[in-house]
């Protein structure tokens, strides 16, 4: 198949809370409207790799962040090579494909506690297998971003989260400065109305599907 033919693939980024799923949601309603064939998927996945890690973030396994690391490395990539729902095959058959995340969430997560180089290198398969044809980042306050997850959660682990964020934030941009040359990265002010932000993504990325 040509690269005319080969479905898009748009990544979505950003810290927890920006409101990457409710975006999601509202360009899936956009691209249904257009008659576009789509398929939206998330990492961590619901593969056994993507289990394991969930387990992992909600404490039910203990283990040290490397191996976390590591695992999402695995988990990529049986999310882009897998027979069964694998990225590449969907792509391939001309669908477009929407992630909530994919490897710059790698990059700015895991390079708070070890270096952005060795999760760059770590995750390099899935960037030589595939790029995103755009990645979608939506910019939010860490503050924003806390006070919209805030419901049913005790003050010092808000505080904790907050600091947290505030440090994924500066390592998306540093990750995105880092490989201006190689990705193409919107970054969209998500600090604003569900509407204006949904009407802002489908401008930027509205003539890949023309
Ligand atoms: P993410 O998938 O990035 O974690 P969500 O889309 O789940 O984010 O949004 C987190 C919370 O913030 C949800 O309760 C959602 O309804 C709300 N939300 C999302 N976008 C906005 C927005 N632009 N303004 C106000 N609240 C929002
Ligand atoms: P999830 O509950 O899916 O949150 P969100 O709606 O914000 O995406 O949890 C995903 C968490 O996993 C989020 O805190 C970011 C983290 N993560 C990593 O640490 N590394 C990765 O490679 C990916 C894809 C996610």
């Amino acid at each position: 198949m040509n690269n005319k033919n080969r479905g898009k693939f748009i990544a979505f980024e950003g810290i927890d809370g920006s409101g990457k799923s409710t975006q999601i949601q509202l360009l899936s309603e956009k691209l249904l409207e257009e008659k576009i064939y789509f398929y939206t998927t998330m990492e961590p996945t619901d593969s056994p790799i993507g289990s394991l890690i969930h387990q992992i973030m909600t404490g039910r396994i203990k283990t040290d962040n490397k191996v976390i690391a590591g695992l999402f490395v695995a988990d990529r990539l049986d999310h882009l090579l897998n027979d069964v729902n694998g990225i590449i095959g969907k792509i391939n058959e001309g669908i477009t494909v929407i992630s909530d995340r994919y490897y710059f969430s790698s990059y700015a997560y895991h390079s708070i506690d070890m270096p952005m180089e060795w999760v760059i290198k770590a995750n390099s398969q899935s960037s030589a297998l595939l790029k995103p044809t755009v990645t979608v980042f939506i910019d939010v306050d860490p503050d924003v971003a806390v006070e919209r997850i805030a419901k049913n959660r005790y003050q010092k682990e808000l505080f904790e989260k907050k600091s947290r964020l505030i440090k994924v934030r500066e390592k998306y941009y540093e990750a995105f400065d880092k490989l201006k040359d190689e990705e193409k990265v919107i970054i969209i002010d998500g600090n604003r109305s569900v509407s204006e932000i949904a009407d802002d993504i489908w401008k930027e990325v509205a003539h890949y599907f023309e």
